[in-house]
């Protein structure tokens, strides 16, 4: 005897939401051997016909309210984005004591811990798989692969369009905005691309896993984020030739007195793994203090790769493998409520450009400056080729990598030669990372 199916209801039939109707349809049969309950859509919210979609047979409400309310839907999908309609879908339904699966990362990065914490006080689970790193099972990884782990550290590249950017700046010597609008006109990047060039999508998928993997509520990853724009071609082969790729990176890390949260373009060693995930491509690395470091790769959006995340979700409600925890309950032993470090204390090597004048003795300014902080240097470049001159006086880029130190004396150091007389501009500086170290 067949058992009783899960019953679907799918909110938002965009990108994702049709990818996810494809794929229960034309993988239905095999994905109800797989699990104990057959999979069934039994509504679909959308508010106008999407040309080029047919419901078929499904029954449509043009209220996505109605799907939440509808007593022959036991889990609601909520595809819709954004953090109106989708945070009242996401209450009703949790109210109405049915089931969530969402790929919303703003959704949860803002209202995440009330939304869990009504979650659990009705025993129902919300589920997010897709919402970090699209089709990668991330936050299963976090939940089940790793739960016997104490995680220490966890670095992804989590936002497509700028691993795309900073990719095609690399390999083709071009400028930012220049790729910007290509990745623009191939559909990468969204009109206003201020969510992914400036690090906040990368953020709240960063508050998200920082979330599963240290046990803190949401609300309390603050991540910092520095966007991509003052990157330059330059940079890429000063990087290259100190050993060094620059990648879009958000960085999780456990420190004594709390947790270094932050995103922004890295020097990672170019023999590293991450340094080959090119593209549009996704990967997170995860250091568990029993497993050592791991990785993940693979599609981080589009629809297919995405609703292949939905549907995992779906599998583990028919397979009643998930329970009504939030995120934070998963290690609950961790960090407590161990503030998000400001970003002066982050501990990290810097890479640093700075604009000088080529005369005697500048050099040995802007190395005594640095010194002067407690920092010590690690390599220094000074090609006389890349030299401008600007209003009859010569300049010359003296790029150097320092080694690890905290950022506050970075900024220090910065300010100092920022001031020098001989330095044009400002300081161009990027943080280094290479995993685990
Ligand atoms: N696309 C990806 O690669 C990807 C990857 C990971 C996660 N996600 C997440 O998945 C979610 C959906 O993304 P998407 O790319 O599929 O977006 P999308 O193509 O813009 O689709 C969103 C759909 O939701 C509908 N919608 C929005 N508000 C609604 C409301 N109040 N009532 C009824 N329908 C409503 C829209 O309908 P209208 O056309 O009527 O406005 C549209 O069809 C987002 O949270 C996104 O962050 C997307």
């Amino acid at each position: 005897m067949m058992n009783t199916p899960l019953r679907i209801g799918i909110c938002g039939l965009g990108t994702v939401g049709q990818a996810v109707v494809r794929l229960l349809r034309e993988e239905g049969d095999t994905l109800a051997r797989r699990a104990p309950r057959p999979l069934e859509i039994s509504a679909l919210g959308m508010r106008a016909p999407k040309p080029g979609f047919d419901p078929g047979t499904l029954p449509v409400h043009t209220d996505v309210l109605a799907v939440a309310r509808d007593p022959a839907v036991d889990v609601v999908v909520e595809l819709m984005g954004g953090t109106d309609d989708a945070k009242t879908l996401v209450e009703l339904a949790l109210a109405e004591g049915k089931a969530v699966v969402t790929a919303n990362k703003a959704l949860l990065s803002e209202h995440g811990d009330a939304l869990f914490a009504a979650a659990t006080a009705k025993g129902v689970p919300l589920a997010f798989e897709a919402a970090v790193a699209g089709g990668i099972p991330i936050i299963k990884a976090l939940r089940e692969g790793l739960a016997g782990n104490r995680i220490e550290w966890l670095a992804g590249i989590i936002n497509g369009t700028s691993n795309f950017i900073l990719t095609e700046m690399a390999s083709a010597g071009r400028a930012f905005e220049d790729v910007l609008k290509e990745a623009q006109a191939l559909g990468y990047a969204e009109a206003d691309p201020t969510f992914d060039v400036e690090g906040i999508d990368a953020a709240h998928k960063l508050s998200l896993l920082a979330s599963m993997a240290f046990g803190v509520p949401i609300a309390s990853a603050k991540v910092f984020s520095e966007g991509l724009a003052r990157v330059t071609p330059e940079d890429f082969r000063y990087a290259e030739a100190f050993g060094y790729r620059i990648k879009p990176l958000a960085l999780a890390r456990r420190r004594d007195a709390g947790l270094e949260l932050r995103v922004h373009p890295a020097l990672v060693p170019a023999d590293a793994l991450f340094a080959q995930v090119n593209g549009v491509q996704n990967a997170v690395m995860v250091g568990g203090h029993a497993v050592g470091p791991t990785l993940y790769v693979g599609a981080g959006a589009g629809g297919d790769a995405t609703a292949s995340a939905v549907v995992a979700d779906l599998m583990d409600l028919a397979r009643s493998t998930l329970g009504a925890m939030p995120p934070l309950a998963y290690r609950a032993e961790a960090q407590g409520s161990a503030p998000a470090l400001p970003s002066a204390a982050f501990q990290a090597p810097a890479y640093l450009r700075i604009l000088a004048e080529d005369a005697p003795g500048v050099l040995a300014q802007v190395a005594t400056l640095i010194s002067a902080q407690g920092i010590n240097i690690e390599a220094l470049m000074q090609k006389a080729q890349d030299s401008v001159a600007v209003d009859g006086i010569t300049y010359v880029p003296i790029v150097l990598l320092t080694r690890t130190a905290e950022e506050a004396a970075i900024d220090r150091a910065i300010a100092a030669l920022e001031s020098l007389p001989a330095v044009r501009g400002s300081v161009l500086r990027l943080r280094v990372e290479s995993f685990g170290a």
